[in-house]
């Protein structure tokens, strides 16, 4: 093999340069000559090609998002855009590829693979829903970003003894909020996987006020059955049951947007050095992820046929700190 490509797909996420990166430097040393593909699968249906030589990823390491793009490409989940993809790899002597990015990018990738086509997987998506990855690529970014941001939630709802719903990104998984619900200290968590009715949390909100709490905040996930505009809207109409007046933030994009922390750049270095020994070493049809602290491949078919649980007694945990 000696012409390999490599795309970034789906939601950018914070250490997605330091892997790219990683891939045409570690390329470099099997003989690899690297191609980025410019937005995702679509640039693969489009040819949108570009040669990466090791200049051409420096100062990337720092930088949030992916100097690649990325996109959501209707065509490639076509039969027919798929065939074209590969017509273009083909056509430009590419005979590996390697996506960075998560599940739907992985279900891709699988797909690809089971053309005949060598792909390898990278796991990357602030989700951590990747199934077989503990913590993915722009998880530990992300979390800190929805820290800062309650932290200094905490400052204002504190002055004027106000609660706030806070609703973090994580698509149908509760990672995240579940995850800065316990890092900020907040007084409740409503994730998908686990049941809260409006009519509870809103007790946990008054109890919080009872208790003498000078704020209280409540870590929504975008996924949960009630969003936060809806929960607020529930909470107009009941207002007197929380005590404190109520605000509503979204976290939104702001969560993807920053710069990689140490934890992501160093993941995504071993990520990326792992997916071209795959490789160079003519395995394909895997991904490469973190479990247990260490770098592993698991095979794509594997991947895209189970859902990642959440452990529930971290659920449990965040209750048991509300006191
Ligand atoms: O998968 C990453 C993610 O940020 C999810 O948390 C979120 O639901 C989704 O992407 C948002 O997608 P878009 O950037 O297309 O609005």
């Amino acid at each position: 093999m000696q012409r390999i490509a490599v795309l970034t797909s789906g939601g950018d996420a914070p250490g997605m340069n330091a892997a790219i990166r990683s891939v045409v430097r570690t390329g470099i040393d099997k003989g690899f000559e690297t191609i980025g593909v410019h937005h995702g699968y679509q640039g693969l249906v489009d040819g949108d090609f570009q040669a990466l030589g090791p200049r051409d990823v420096g100062g990337i390491i720092q930088q949030g998002g992916t100097v690649l793009g990325s996109a959501r490409s209707e065509e490639f989940k076509t039969p027919e855009g798929r065939r074209k993809a590969l017509r273009e790899l083909n056509q430009h002597a590419i005979e590996g590829l390697i996506v960075i990015g998560g599940n739907g990018s992985q279900t891709g990738a699988h797909a690809l693979s089971e053309m005949g086509f060598p792909v390898v997987g990278v796991a990357s998506t602030i989700d951590n829903d990747l199934y077989g990855a503990e913590i993915t690529i722009g998880v530990d970014t992300a979390l800190n970003i929805a820290l800062e941001a309650i932290d200094r939630l905490k400052v204002t709802a504190s002055s004027h003894q106000r609660a706030f719903l806070v609703e973090v990104m994580g698509r149908d998984s509760g990672y995240l909020a579940l995850m800065s619900g316990i890092a900020g200290g907040a007084e409740a968590v409503v994730i998908p996987e686990f049941e809260t009715p409006p009519e509870d949390l809103a007790e946990q909100i008054r109890i919080a006020y009872e208790r003498g709490k000078a704020h209280a905040i409540v870590v929504v996930a975008e996924g949960a059955r009630l969003n936060a505009e809806e929960l607020a809207h529930y909470f107009k109409e009941h207002r007197e049951e929380l005590g404190f007046a109520l605000r509503v933030i979204t976290l939104g994009h702001v969560q993807r947007g920053g710069q990689p922390g140490a934890f992501d750049r160093i993941l995504a270095t071993r990520l990326g050095a792992k997916a071209t020994e795959e490789l160079a070493a003519g395995r394909s049809g895997v991904l490469c992820a973190l479990n247990k602290g260490e770098v592993i491949t698991l095979p794509l078919a594997e991947v895209v046929s189970h859902k990642k649980t959440l452990d529930p007694y971290l659920f449990e945990l965040a209750g048991m700190l509300t006191k």
